[in-house]
């Protein structure tokens, strides 16, 4: 049988939001059934930003537990923790020697950064997408299930995979495709509406976290920027607020937006806000009470050291292939 393979991962650089499980934690466990799934946490990007060790410590525990919350299953899927296996780091040095600077210049995340003044990022910030390429290509991944935002390292991983199969005249590495949903790919702060909902975020009213309280959740949902237009539609330039909510509560209730409007289309704002609201409580109690049940049980650790040894495997082998081809192992 011939199962194509995935693979993903999320930095635990804070509380994980509903941004991250729209744009992709869902998806993950959506696509476990069909494909050969490998998903992990990305620590080593995590801290490419100062990090208090401890508060990582944390968030890295909330990541791994939240995705067996969310239900991946470690029957299914192979659930890892990056730094558990060496060759992503082997693999992202040799990759950053074959890509350019002008390349990683141009790469989003670091031209933000750029536009916004910060002269202090770290050399590990920089080459942020010569890792992530690594995680990928070690697998021989043929999809990579990401929200938009990914997208462009997934291409530029593309870029170096061909680059390196040309120069070697063979197929070093799979060509991988980012995986992009319909509808969900971009989940908007609820305060800004134009801005991406983001656990990096400062001000926490308008993004919602998994581990929000039914009750805190709910509050945000209830004060989320509208609009004075008084109509349910999916209009993202003239009704933002809106709707991002539509798109929210389509990709929760896995319906199209169409569905949405059908069903909400005579609601005044604060009714159509409470059937948002509602949507989005009952995913949040759903993986919390999911996740006390696995917290209890205590299998996280063994979740993750078989997951490390099915995907060290794997990874070696192809670092191996590698090594030989680039002429620096016998
Ligand atoms: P964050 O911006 O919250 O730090 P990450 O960059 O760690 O998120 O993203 C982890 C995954 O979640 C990626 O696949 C990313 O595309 C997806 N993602 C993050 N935020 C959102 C969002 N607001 N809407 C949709 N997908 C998102
Ligand atoms: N960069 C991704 C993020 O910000 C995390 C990530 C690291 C990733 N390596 C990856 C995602 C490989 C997909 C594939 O969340």
């Amino acid at each position: 049988m011939d199962t194509k393979r995935m693979i993903s991962g999320i930095k635990p650089s804070g509380h994980l939001t509903l941004g991250n499980y729209i744009g992709a934690l869902q998806n993950f466990v959506k696509y476990q059934d069909d494909y050969e799934m490998f998903v992990f946490i990305a620590n080593l990007h995590t801290i490419t930003v100062p990090q208090d060790p401890s508060e990582l410590r944390n968030n890295l525990e909330e990541a791994a537990l939240l995705y067996l919350a969310a239900g991946l299953n470690p029957q299914k899927a192979t659930i890892f923790l990056q730094s558990d296996v060496l060759e992503h780091t082997q693999l992202g040095h040799i990759l950053a020697c074959y890509s350019y600077l002008g390349e990683l210049n141009r790469m989003t995340q670091y031209k933000d950064k750029v536009a916004k003044g910060e002269t202090n990022h770290t050399v590990g910030f920089y080459t942020y997408p010569t890792l992530m390429a690594a995680d990928i290509l070690l697998y021989d991944a043929h999809f990579v299930p990401v929200g938009i935002d990914q997208k462009q390292h997934v291409e530029l991983t593309r870029d170096i995979a061909e680059r390196m199969n040309n120069r070697y005249n063979k197929e070093l590495f799979l060509i991988p495709e980012p995986l992009l949903e319909e509808v969900g790919v971009k989940i908007y702060d609820l305060q800004e509406p134009t801005k991406k909902m983001s656990k990096s975020d400062i001000s926490d009213k308008g993004c919602i976290y998994l581990m929000d309280t039914p009750k805190k959740a709910r509050k945000k949902i209830m004060s989320a920027v509208t609009d004075s237009l008084d109509k349910i539609a999916y209009d993202p330039i003239n009704q933002p607020g809106i709707s991002n909510l539509i798109v929210i509560a389509a990709s929760l209730k896995k319906v199209s937006i169409e569905a949405i409007l059908l069903e909400t289309q005579d609601l005044r704002y604060g009714e159509f806000k409470k059937y948002v609201a509602d949507i989005v409580v009952d995913t949040l109690e759903t993986i919390q009470n999911k996740y006390a049940e696995i917290k209890e049980q205590n299998i996280l650790q063994e979740v993750l050291v078989d997951g490390a040894n099915k995907a060290r495997t794997i990874a070696n082998k192809k670092l191996k292939e590698v090594q030989r081809t680039i002429g620096i192992e016998l």
